[in-house]
């Protein structure tokens, strides 16, 4: 996707703002595969670049910096399942550094910032960033009360009875502070990891991708016997809240956590300046392999608690830490062969077949190869990349991975070429329904034409389809969907839901299938009957309608309100010179990319047909719309910052949203009103020097009462 960015410098307001939606869904979508599925799509490193581009264009840009902005959000919604906890202190994320010198920076904002000469002593701690997922421990007079999950960073899941199981975290402590909060990491080592991996697939049962994947799959389970059954550990290296302090410096209160028994990091160091920390940074990198588990870099932290306090913290992350990311892991191998996948919206795309390699502890046999351009050695404009080397079947590659669930073909070693390597060709015919391949003016990706009758497309929209965040039928997932299309029972969503009338005693049927029985055959026919009342956003989402991801469905489904109000809009808007188009693209966080893909997909024939076979069968719910009369915030731009208490962020949003107001992640001219809870920071001092009405919660509430 790299190739085909316009530099930030480059892009036009217009543009600015379509990006700012497109990152918005992409990011929204991995983070919830990441934090909420335990099934991260994109890689760490892709993860990142996405993010700083963000950040980049919103820097840029400062007025279009969207309400759902990326850059204001740390992890995901808590999962369905588990109790909510609400952290008494927010759980943050870091900032990330990825050469030597960010490092001497970081040290030089700090001193700016305490007012410090470079010739004033500043030391720091340097350990290992662990690459599992964080956990909040609540000690009350010395015993375990709560456990709680990262979640968004101010509400996670309740998982005590899941932590109770794990060796590493004590179940007492003596001669604790009465309230005392300790936070740090879950994690799996490799070798348990191997074990665990090796049990699964001895049952059938689904293999992790990664420890990381393992450990949040294995700490998030409704059932805590299974967590029991999986080793997991903890390394402390936080707290939240506490009602004493447990040392001076932060160096201090590890070893305090540590005496009090838990498992601190060995290689935590206490360091005097950046050329120390960065020493101890490559003295960690050289053990990584040998250590056991993951790390994927290494987190520095101002050592005097005094200067962490007045340092204080941004939106989500503290200024007084920065994690140092290892770079991307490298490994050379052999090319086998390129394989074409076609995916929901017809991409063909190319996947590496290598001779596997170990790469960073984990054997690599696949590899992306992302579009026909890359292979080429050419970016989208044209221009070479990688020195204008191409990849052919037989080269010599170099892969990497960091911390990546898909790792990447990043080079090629000419010199090892076979004589008889050919430029690879491209297929311009869809491998798996033969239509024609066709690739779009500005676009990287070719994609098949064939819709509905390519069979990739039609199980990948399948499987879209009853995903979580769309229908979500339960007992029919990407594995059922499969084998129902395979056998010609379910050709499009709307087969799902006449499955049972066609196979007329259904049941008699099903229940004689491999898998099935009398049981799960009619509790399937019920939980289809359970979806065919759908909130509007959902269908809108289920669609798989290219751009158009869960945040841009619910705008959708605000904006319009029912089904027939959307469809008509979107029919009308096939007119570019219509006041149905000038109203699509003028909902706020709808450009014309996502604008053209709608109206384009109802303009297709067969697609479309498809869709009134869908919505003929269900009863769609209509979308709550803003309301604007008598609401006393109608049209106005709301900022939330500070500790709210009496509602989380998204309710927050959802009930400014539903009265009419646009909720902004950024204080600006044209904020009309700033909703300040405790800990608000520079937002609220913007406010006050913009002449912004500033108010508390309890004021929010008031002004929108009755409303
Ligand atoms: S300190 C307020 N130290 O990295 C600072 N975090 O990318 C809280 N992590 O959410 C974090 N090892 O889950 C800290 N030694 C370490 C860490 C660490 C891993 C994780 C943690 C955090 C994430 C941020």
């Amino acid at each position: 996707m790299a190739e085909q960015e316009i530099a930030v410098k480059e892009l036009s307001e217009a543009d600015a703002r379509v990006e700012l939606e497109r990152l918005a869904t992409l990011l929204a979508e991995a983070n919830t595969a990441y934090h909420t599925e335990d099934a991260p799509e994109l890689s760490d490193a892709e993860y990142d670049r996405l993010k700083r581009r963000n950040a980049e264009i919103e820097a840029r840009f400062p007025t279009l910096k969207r309400a759902d902005s990326p850059s204001e959000q740390v992890g995901a919604p808590v999962a369905d399942g588990f109790a909510k906890v609400r952290h008494e202190m927010r759980m943050m994320s870091l900032s990330n550094a990825f050469e030597d010198d960010d490092i001497t920076s970081f040290d030089q904002s700090i001193r700016r910032y305490l007012g410090l000469s470079d010739a004033d002593p500043l030391a720091y701690t340097a350990e290992p960033k662990i690459d599992g997922l964080s956990l909040s421990l609540r000690y009350e007079n010395g015993k375990l009360v709560q456990a709680a999950t990262r979640g968004d960073g101010t509400t996670g899941e309740n998982v005590t009875a899941n932590a109770r199981t794990i060796d590493d975290i004590p179940e007492t402590l003596s001669g604790a502070p009465e309230v005392l909060e300790v936070r740090g990491e879950v994690y799996m080592s490799h070798a348990d990891f191997a074990d665990l991996n090796a049990r699964q697939a001895a049952k059938g049962a689904k293999t992790f991708a990664n420890p990381r994947n393992a450990a949040a799959g294995s700490l998030r389970q409704l059932d805590a016997s299974i967590t029991k059954d999986r080793p997991l550990r903890f390394f402390a290296y936080s707290w939240g809240a506490l009602s004493a302090a447990l040392a001076d410096t932060q160096i201090g209160a590890i070893q305090r956590l540590k005496e009090l028994g838990f498992q601190t990091n060995p290689l935590t160091k206490r360091c005097d300046g950046p050329a120390d920390m960065i020493a101890h940074y490559k003295a960690i990198e050289e053990q990584r392999a040998t250590l056991g588990y993951d790390i994927d870099g290494v987190v520095y932290k101002v050592d005097d608690l005094g200067y962490q306090s007045r340092l204080g913290f941004r939106s989500t992350t503290p200024r007084w830490a920065i994690a140092h990311k290892f770079p991307a892991e490298l490994a050379w191998t052999r090319l086998e062969a390129i394989d074409i996948q076609v995916g929901r919206t017809g991409a063909l795309s190319p996947v590496a077949r290598l001779t596997p390699v170990t790469v960073g502890g984990v054997v690599v046999s696949n590899a992306t190869l992302h579009n026909e351009d890359y292979i080429a050695g050419r970016d989208a404009n044209g221009a070479p990349i990688r020195g204008g080397k191409d990849i052919r079947i037989g080269d010599w590659v170099q892969v990497y991975r960091a911390g990546d669930v898909i790792p990447k073909v990043a080079d090629v070693d000419l010199d090892k070429r076979p004589d008889a390597a050919q430029p690879y060709e491209f297929p311009k015919l869809c491998p798996e329904c033969g239509s024609e391949a066709i690739r779009e003016e500005g676009d990287a990706v070719r994609r098949c034409s064939g819709g509905l009758i390519c069979p990739a497309q039609a199980v990948e929209k399948l499987k879209h389809f009853v995903s979580r965040a769309a229908f979500d039928i339960e007992g029919l997932g990407a594995k059922q969907v499969e084998q129902f299309y395979n056998d010609g029972w379910i050709k499009e969503p709307a087969d799902i839901f006449t499955l049972k009338d066609r196979y007329g005693s259904g049941l008699q049927q099903l229940k004689n299938r491999e898998g099935w029985g009398e049981k799960s055959a009619q509790n399937l026919f019920d939980a289809i009957e359970e979806k065919r009342t759908i909130p509007l956003g959902r269908l809108i989402f289920s669609l798989g309608i290219r751009h158009v991801g869960e945040v841009v469905a619910n705008l959708l489904a605000r904006s319009y309100g029912t089904w027939d109000a959307f469809q008509s809009a979107i029919d009308a808007a096939h007119d570019p010179d219509s006041e149905a188009w000038a109203g699509l693209v003028g909902i706020d966080g709808i450009g014309t990319v996502v604008a053209n893909s709608l109206v384009n997909s109802f303009a297709q024939e067969a697609e479309r047909a498809s869709i009134d076979r869908l919505v003929a069968q269900l009863t769609v719910q209509a979308a709550e719309r803003p309301r604007t009369e008598g609401s006393p915030v109608a049209g106005k731009t709301v900022v939330f910052t500070g500790t709210l208490e009496r509602m989380t962020r998204a309710e927050a949003k959802a009930r400014a949203e539903s009265l009419g107001a646009k909720v902004s992640g950024s204080v600006s001219a044209k904020t009309d009103l700033l909703v300040a809870g405790p800990g608000a920071g520079s937002k609220e001092t913007k406010a006050r020097d913009l002449g912004v009405q500033i108010i508390d919660e309890d004021g929010w509430f008031d002004l929108i009462e009755g409303a």
